[in-house]
């Protein structure tokens, strides 16, 4: 535990720059719970993080990595012992405490999510941030009322991390998904995924009125900008709309009359404040009815913690398909 390596960024000049460098615990910022990290994974957010753009970071220097998994290394909190198989998915590392990308991750025990049975660390990573936030916004939608019998989901981002979970859990959950992407050549992936119905993002009429043709039973967007607001025009009567991303833009024009003439629900889904019961029983579904039928095609690709400095790249570009696992004490 005395020396260990991390990838940590750094404000110089005026610009963020991250790089690998050798910490000791003694660099980290504070917690009661010390864990070796087996895995991390790779998100939006972190690509966003590495490079300094949307001001992730609220202190700098910071290690990145907004989740890891592992084993506890040290524990000053009853509730763990050494050796437990420990995650956290957000709680604020990689922005407000160093994070996931390290050898070694010190955090609080509030955060901790012991890892669920039926899951192992490295499924556990791969579901990561993007995974959890998919099953959040599925939970709160049926919370909602949301049913198969609404009609069909339309799934945006559709082959980011975010998108391809929504798209195995809705379906594996009985919806019709239709899954509206950018990328055409991917539609045998997203229809292996469980997708029924492709919808080009190019192509796509978006309309102009308040309401238009009430299409979509329900819907999960990761986009923001116009395309939610075309989901708040044709989502159907009691029809859920699971706003979770920001990859286009974080404006929304609506009006209420989505809202009070067809009852839709707009919710707001955020998977680093989720309350605790709330967590724990999306976690809980994650290792049972909601766990993804498909991990191994969408975590595909690994990523060794020295290889973190060129993998952001595409993540801003919007070419990633899938998720990258982060592999770092396996
Ligand atoms: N609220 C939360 O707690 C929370 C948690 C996790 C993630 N998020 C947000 O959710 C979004 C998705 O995250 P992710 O990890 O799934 O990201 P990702 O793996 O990078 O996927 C994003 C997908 O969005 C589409 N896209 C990317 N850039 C675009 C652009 N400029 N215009 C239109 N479409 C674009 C692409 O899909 P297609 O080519 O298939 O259209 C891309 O694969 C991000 O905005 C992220 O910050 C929020």
């Amino acid at each position: 535990m005395e020396n260990f390596r991390a990838f940590r960024a750094h404000r110089e000049d005026g610009r963020v720059v991250s790089r690998l460098e050798t910490l000791t615990l003694a660099d980290l910022t504070p917690g009661d719970v010390v864990i070796r990290a087996a895995w991390s994974d790779i998100n939006f957010k972190d690509a966003l993080a590495s490079g300094g753009a949307g001001r992730i970071q609220k202190r700098f220097p910071l290690v990145g990595g907004i989740d890891v998994a592992g084993h506890v290394a040290a524990s000053s909190d009853p509730r763990f012992r050494e050796g437990d198989a420990v995650l956290v998915i957000g709680c604020g590392l990689g922005e407000d405490f160093d994070g996931g990308y390290a050898e070694y991750v010190r955090v609080q025990g509030d955060w901790i999510v012991p890892l669920p049975p039926g899951l192992t660390l490295r499924e556990s990573m791969a579901i990561g941030t993007a995974g959890f936030t998919a099953a959040l916004g599925i939970v709160r939608m049926e919370d909602a009322g949301q049913t198969p019998e609404l009609g069909p989901v339309l799934v945006s981002g559709a082959t980011g991390g975010v998108g391809s979970f929504a798209i195995d859990m809705l379906a594996g959950s009985g919806y019709a998904v239709a899954a509206l992407t950018g990328k055409l050549a991917e539609a045998d992936y997203l229809r292996r995924l469980g997708a029924g119905e492709i919808v080009d993002r190019n192509t796509l009429e978006l309309g102009s009125k308040p309401l238009e043709r009430a299409r979509w039973g329900g819907a999960v967007d990761n986009l923001g900008g116009e395309v939610l607001t075309y989901m708040t025009r044709t989502v159907r009567p009691y029809g859920s709309i699971a706003a979770i991303g920001l990859a286009a833009s974080h404006t929304l024009q609506t009006t209420v009359m989505p809202l009070i003439l067809r009852g839709v629900s707009l919710l707001g889904i955020n998977s680093t404040y989720a309350p605790e019961a709330l967590r724990e029983r999306t976690w809980r579904r994650l290792g049972e009815d909601l766990k993804p039928r498909h991990l191994g095609l969408i975590a595909t690709t690994e990523v060794a913690l020295d290889e973190l400095p060129g993998a952001f790249d595409d993540y801003l570009r919007g070419t990633v398909t899938g998720r990258r696992v982060v592999r770092i004490g396996v």
